[in-house]
């Protein structure tokens, strides 16, 4: 089973991810827990140029293309064998992440994005993405106060991260049987204990079928 988190800056994802993978392999899962952009050599050098602050002048077009070539490495080398062998695929951002970040935030042609990422994925969807959602500016608020490494994303104007939330919501309202929305916006073991349910009820109706 492929699950894939998603959400805008400062919803906690990244600490979400580990709880939810330390519980399931508690319950006798095989978990593979993976990132984007980056989870393998390759990717995490391309994750380097993409973050690197220095790279302001970075075109859209220039910066999607590098998106999908991370996440092409991934689902070649990580994910695909893993879901082959029968684990459970954990991963913090995927390929909504492109539609919310570059096609509602930056403004990139929808259908365009959508036929990159078939190629970039060969058609790999997940099976359940889980939408840690919260307000922009809380979220923001939220990295800074933590001392989160601010990457070349965060210097982007909150109307921006509006954009990307708004461009979530709308995707998952557009499949609500792939997208559970989670709001983040509380102490993060309540947060956990709805993951960890619905992923459970997943799993289970999975294992029924
Ligand atoms: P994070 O690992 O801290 O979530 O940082 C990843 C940043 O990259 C975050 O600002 C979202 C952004 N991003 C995109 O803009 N498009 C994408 O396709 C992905 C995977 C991430």
């Amino acid at each position: 089973m492929f699950i894939t988190l998603e959400g805008p800056e400062g919803a906690g994802k990244t600490t979400q991810l580990r709880g939810l993978a330390e519980f399931l392999r508690g319950r006798g899962f095989h978990v593979v827990t993976t990132r984007e952009p980056g989870g393998t050599a390759i990717g995490d050098q391309i994750r380097h140029v993409l973050h690197d602050t220095d790279n302001a002048a970075m075109s859209p077009t220039a910066e999607v293309l590098l998106y999908a070539a991370s996440r092409a490495q991934l689902v070649a080398e990580v994910i695909r064998p893993a879901l082959a062998a029968g684990h459970v695929v954990l991963c913090d951002r995927y390929a909504d992440s492109t539609m919310a970040y570059q096609g509602y935030g930056r403004g990139l042609d929808r259908g365009n994005l959508a036929a990159l990422t078939a190629i970039a994925t060969g058609g790999l969807r997940p099976d359940l993405t889980l939408l840690l959602d919260l307000d922009v500016e809380r979220g923001l608020a939220r990295r800074r106060d933590m001392g989160e490494e601010m990457n070349r994303l965060d210097l982007e104007t909150v109307e921006f991260h509006r954009r990307v939330r708004e461009g979530y919501l709308a995707l998952a309202a557009a499949e609500p049987a792939r997208w559970l929305r989670i709001d983040a916006d509380r102490p993060g073991d309540e947060v956990q204990s709805d993951l960890r349910r619905a992923v459970l009820a997943r799993l289970e109706t999975i294992n029924a079928e």
